[in-house]
């Protein structure tokens, strides 16, 4: 079999493909999308099903190791990321250098970042132990570093993990609990929080696992390498597309805009607003995860007693957009992220943190894909080829 490369070079052909839309970096056996057909699968299961009986680090095992655990395997999975909770007491003062200001996705991509100064052991990333100690650091102490972000913003005390909870239980009391009174999880929140992040576990080649991916492949360790995904989750047209959506929500509301007249200004691409939350690079009919969302939102809020003017404007913007041969020729549909904002407002999470949650449920499929790549022993170095359009060479001008 010819190499690629050689047969690049041999013939001089180099494809443009800005966007990655029709090149393919790696092989992979961790996810499936027939974006067409809108259908998504983890190692072959349906995301329908997963959503429906499953939990996060079930998931996460299954993504990682390629079958669902056994209960022992699963039982001795979640004790010892227990086990793995706590902070460093330095890292903890780490958050005390970074402004109140800071968006919490910054604090968490520059928390990981640190958090890997702590574990120097997993630089050999050959070593099977540490990555799988790395694995499990990553997974118990992300959540805490997360609520520890959301904290940080509200100028509130960090509470110690408490690993008498479940997994999702103790980041809502992270989050959401204080030093002066117990705190009592609502199963409807630990559901619907639960369901989330599972959907949002993997999604194959991706901005940011195409990232950790490719840091991965100059065999930096796994936490730059995810510190790295992280950054890439942070931009409007990926993950903080929740974030996004709710500020246009926030907006069309305080204007007072007819939704139809908005959907107006976005097909004139008036200053190139997008309707955000909506198309996506594989799925052309439409998210299998957003319909999951949108029954999670109507869920979460009437279990809550809350009324949102806002899903009610998603709702309308989606019955718009969908009735209109603009978002129809594109195949433009909502995708997960255009119903999550709404839920997690109704949860008490500020806009700030919505990405910061989507980046605790794509860990797993981070880890997956860095651990996939790892122990491949076809990975090369990921470096792209350019097409070169810049000056041809030019005489040194004389002064
Ligand atoms: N609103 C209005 N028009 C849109 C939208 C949108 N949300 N998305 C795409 N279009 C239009 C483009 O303007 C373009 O139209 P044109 O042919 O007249 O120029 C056409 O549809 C194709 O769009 P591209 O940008 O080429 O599609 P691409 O696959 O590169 O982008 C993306 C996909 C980034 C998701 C895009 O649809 C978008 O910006 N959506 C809004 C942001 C968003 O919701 N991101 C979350 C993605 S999902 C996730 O990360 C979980």
């Amino acid at each position: 079999a010819i190499d690629i490369g050689t047969l690049t070079k041999q013939t001089g052909l180099t494809t443009l493909d800005q966007g990655f839309v029709n090149t393919a970096a790696t092989q992979s056996a961790i996810t499936y999308i027939d974006g067409d057909a809108g259908i998504l699968r983890y190692r072959g299961y349906a995301i329908e099903d997963i959503a429906a009986n499953s939990t996060y680090l079930e998931v996460a095992w299954l993504l990682i190791h390629g079958e669902l655990p056994t209960a022992v395997e699963l039982d001795r999975f979640e004790e010892t990321i227990r086990r793995h909770t706590l902070l460093h007491e330095d890292l903890r003062r780490f958050f005390d250098a970074l402004p109140h200001s800071a968006h919490p996705m910054s604090v968490l991509s520059s928390a990981v970042g640190a958090l890997g100064t702590f574990y120097e052991d997993s630089l050999d990333v050959h070593d099977p132990e540490q990555v799988e100690i790395s694995t499990i650091r990553l997974l118990a102490k992300l959540p805490v570093i997360a609520a520890y972000a959301h904290k940080k913003a509200l100028g509130q005390a960090f509470l110690y993990p408490d690993n008498s909870l479940s997994f999702v239980d103790n980041f809502l009391k992270l989050n959401f609990g204080n030093m002066a009174e117990p705190y009592v999880v609502n199963p409807v929140l630990s559901k619907a929080l639960e369901r989330l992040l599972i959907l949002h576990e993997d999604h194959e080649q991706n901005a940011s696992t195409s990232t950790v991916r490719l840091v991965g492949s100059t065999e930096a360790n796994i936490f730059s390498s995810i510190s790295a995904g992280i950054n890439a989750l942070y931009g409007p047209l990926h993950g903080g597309a929740n974030e996004a959506v709710l500020k246009m929500l926030g907006e069309i509301k305080a204007s007072g805009e007819s939704v139809e007249k908005f959907v107006e200004r976005v097909k004139n691409k008036e200053e190139g607003i997008r309707l955000m939350g909506f198309g996506h690079r594989v799925y052309k009919n439409f998210d299998p995860r957003a319909k999951l969302v949108k029954e999670s939102a109507d869920e979460v809020l009437d279990a809550l007693g809350v009324q949102d003017d806002l899903l009610d404007i998603a709702k309308e913007l989606e019955a718009v957009a969908l009735a209109d041969d603009y978002f129809i020729e594109r195949k433009l549909y909502p995708n997960v992220d255009f119903y999550t904002g709404v839920i997690y407002k109704a949860m008490g999470f500020p806009p700030r943190m919505f990405t910061v949650l989507f980046a605790i449920g794509r860990l797993p499929g981070w880890i997956a894909h860095w651990r996939e790549m790892n122990a491949d022993p076809a990975t090369r170095i990921g470096r792209p080829q350019q097409l070169y359009v810049g000056p041809t060479e030019r005489a040194w001008p004389r002064r």
